[in-house]
């Protein structure tokens, strides 16, 4: 079929709610795709942080080949060995201590909402059930999800909205400190914010935050789905702060782009979801889980936390040095891998530009370019990137 064919089937069998750019990729290997035409692409948002180790990764494929053929599904009636492994490498890599799988990052944050609430009206008094989010923040589409996203355009037309949410500003403590009140019973962020536009906070922040969870008797909920598994040069963005949260969400890049989501939790937790409280069928499967532990002792064997920490900090000093010719940047931040460049104008036709000159990347909040690699991303691959970039924004005349 050709593209364009292929195009208005789409348009004609599927919910629109996608504004897709007009290609096809069909295959992957390492850094690259490629297009139904053979077109070559660089891949520097990874399925939007997902491909943590690249395309069609052996270990991944290998591991998911050799659980396909021994078993694909049971129930979660039963125990798999799979699903047990990567729960005890997750609680050994963040230093929390149970794991709940999912198979979306939705999913994750809809556990850690229903376990927040059970805990707290089990363990705090039942008219503590408020959560605390942050305006900007995106967690996800169900009902639940949506709701604690701080974003109106993500809320309208689905109202009413669930009760108990509140929103304040991201990295602002005072207003943090100002909207808890006798029914709240967890803050719930995202370490750095990635659809709101890369949005890191101030080092002190989530200590500061952590600390006012301690004092006031709060959960700390973080959505790692987005930061987590290495994509910022640590396991869990968290360490990077040196604090531990008491549930920490993961999805996206846990499963090597199988679909997997995992709440993890600490043990004060265990109790409030106990039998029949929670549950899922596919979540947590042998096959999505041979492919996360594949992931994880990849990131570990191959030292990629070190590689996300060096080729982040470079990437940006790169996406930095354009600042100088465009005063349209306004600047280039991130944490690892997790990286965005804001301009002053709309960043949507520059990563339309780029993809024309064979680089995926996305443009996020209208103005910021973002930028998530696989963590197997190298100087040299970034170094074409940044020349492509400089050459659409002086195709496309920015100042
Ligand atoms: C921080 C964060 N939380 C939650 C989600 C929702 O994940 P999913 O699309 O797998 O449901 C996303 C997806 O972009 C995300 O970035």
């Amino acid at each position: 079929m050709k593209t364009d064919e292929i195009i208005a089937q789409e348009k004609k069998y599927i919910f629109q709610t996608y504004s897709r750019y007009p290609v096809v990729i069909t295959k992957g290997k390492g850094m690259k795709v490629f297009d139904n035409n053979g077109k070559q692409y660089l891949d520097f948002l990874g399925g939007i942080a997902v491909d943590t180790l690249g395309h069609c990764h052996p270990k991944v494929t290998a591991a998911v080949r050799n659980q396909i053929n021994k078993l694909v599904h049971i129930s979660n009636l039963y125990y798999t060995l799979p699903q047990i492994k990567l729960a005890k490498l997750l609680c050994q890599l963040s230093g929390l201590d149970r794991c709940f799988f999912g198979n979306s990052g939705a999913e994750a944050n809809e556990a850690a909402i229903k376990l927040a609430r059970k805990y707290a009206k089990e363990k705090l008094g039942a008219e503590k059930f408020e959560i605390i989010t942050t305006k900007g923040s995106f967690h996800g589409r169900t009902m639940a999800t949506l709701t604690a996203t701080g974003q109106e355009k993500i809320h309208k037309g689905f109202e009413p909205l669930l009760p108990g949410f509140k929103y304040v500003n991201f990295n602002d403590i005072l207003d943090l400190e100002s909207a808890i009140n006798e029914k709240t019973c967890a803050i719930f962020l995202e370490p750095v914010q990635g659809e709101g536009g890369v949005v890191v906070p101030s080092k002190e922040y989530l200590s500061k935050v952590r600390k006012i969870c301690d004092d006031k008797g709060l959960l700390l909920i973080l959505d790692e789905i987005q930061t987590g598994v290495g994509r910022t040069g640590n396991y869990f963005a968290f360490q990077e702060y040196n604090i531990l949260p008491d549930i920490c969400t993961v999805a996206k890049g846990i499963g090597g782009g199988l679909p997997l989501g995992v709440m993890i939790a600490s043990e004060k937790l265990a109790s409030s979801f106990s039998y029949g409280t929670h549950g899922s069928t596919f979540g947590g499967g042998p096959v999505v889980c041979s492919a996360g532990l594949a992931v994880l002792e990849t990131i570990i064997k191959d030292k990629l936390l070190k590689n996300a920490k060096e080729t982040g900090a470079y990437f940006v000093e790169k996406l930095n040095s354009l600042k100088v010719k465009y005063k349209s940047i306004k600047e280039a931040r991130g944490l690892g891998l997790m990286i965005g460049l804001e301009f002053s104008v709309l960043g949507k036709e520059i990563a339309g530009k780029l993809l024309e000159h064979g680089f995926i990347i996305n443009c996020t909040n209208d103005n910021v370019l973002r930028f998530l690699p696989p963590l197997i991303v190298n100087r040299k691959q970034v170094d074409s990137l940044v020349a492509a970039l400089d050459g659409v924004l002086e195709e496309l005349k920015m100042q």
